[in-house]
């Protein structure tokens, strides 16, 4: 099986990456968001983003403007997966949205079409035990911002066939991008490191050990990270970092994970990183 068509489900950060890397490797796709709202933010993400790109000389306008043109935004959720072969869900990290959304694509989709996952690790299998083709139903996790970032995860729920990995494998090298195979568990393999790290430089923030400044500055220098933990914790946004440990912290049941009461404390004052403004560092907005 070939994929055609592609379809993503939510038009945020992630999600309007997707759609345009997608775009950029010659699929057409469907945006699809629950507002119009969100649909325009994402469409306007993606020009802004291809901009960065033309202005760089990395691609020519008139291939920017292809790109465009190849994704469709809508909130029509019947019209965004018609003929869709993969649809990838990209919608807020909540299990029971993601399974109200796998059992309506179940129902809408066509039955050779996989559906996918987005999620930065919430339980695969769960999601696929609501649909009555959980052999189809696969995790592809990619990392922000999207479009530069080479990674994408597959997961394999208990049951996803090797057909479904097979195929989702190809699509993603498609889009240029190298995957790697993880069997389900909590945070997959990337976040499952990750998000500890972060996690611990936030408690050394909060107990005053070293500024944020310093902090960041020490892991850039120090272990050659691209940007420092707490500017990384802005950059993924502080709710999506929240999720991915408690999830840790709640399935494998060790302290190690425990988020941060610093973190938890700035979700609930909407201190979200970039997406909001403001988070450990400020940003013009
Ligand atoms: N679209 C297109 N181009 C972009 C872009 C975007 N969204 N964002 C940045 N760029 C381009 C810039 O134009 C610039 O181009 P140039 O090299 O030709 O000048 C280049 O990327 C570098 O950008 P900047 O100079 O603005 O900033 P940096 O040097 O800091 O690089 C970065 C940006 C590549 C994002 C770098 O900071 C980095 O690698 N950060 C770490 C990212 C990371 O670890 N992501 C994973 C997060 S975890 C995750 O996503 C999983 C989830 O489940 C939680």
């Amino acid at each position: 099986m070939e994929i055609k068509k592609v379809c993503v489900l939510g038009a945020g950060i992630m999600g309007s990456g997707i759609a345009q890397v997608a775009a950029q490797a010659g699929f057409p796709v469907a945006m699809r968001d629950v507002e119009d709202r969100f649909v325009q933010k994402g469409l306007a993400a993606i020009k802004q983003s291809l901009d960065r790109i033309v202005s760089k000389g990395k691609m020519e306008a008139g291939e920017a403007a292809a790109v465009t043109g190849r994704v469709k935004g809508t909130t029509d959720l019947k019209e965004a997966v018609a003929d869709a072969d993969l649809v990838v869900e990209a919608v807020i990290e909540v299990m029971e949205v993601k399974k109200i959304v796998f059992k309506e694509l179940d129902a809408l989709c066509k039955p050779t079409a996989i559906l996918a996952s987005n999620t930065s690790g919430l339980s695969i299998t769960e999601m696929a035990a609501v649909t009555r083709r959980p052999e189809k139903v696969i995790g592809v996790h990619f990392f922000n911002p999207v479009p530069l970032m080479k990674l994408v995860e597959l997961i394999r729920g208990f049951v996803t066939s090797d057909e479904t990995l097979a195929v989702s494998k190809a699509f993603v090298q498609k889009l240029g991008k190298t995957p790697i195979e993880v069997t389900e568990a909590p945070g997959f393999a990337v976040n499952r490191i990750l998000c500890p790290m972060i996690n611990e430089a936030i408690f050394l923030y909060s107990e005053g050990v070293a500024s944020a400044e310093d902090i960041d500055q020490g892991m850039v220098l120090g272990a050659n990270h691209p940007i420092g933990p707490l500017a990384l914790a802005d950059l993924v946004g502080l709710d999506t970092l929240l999720h991915v440990l408690d999830g840790l912290h709640c399935e494998l049941g060790e302290d190690k994970y425990r988020p941060a009461p610093l973190l938890r404390k700035m979700v609930r004052a909407g201190y979200l990183g970039r997406k909001s403004g403001k988070g450990f560092f400020a940003y013009g907005k």
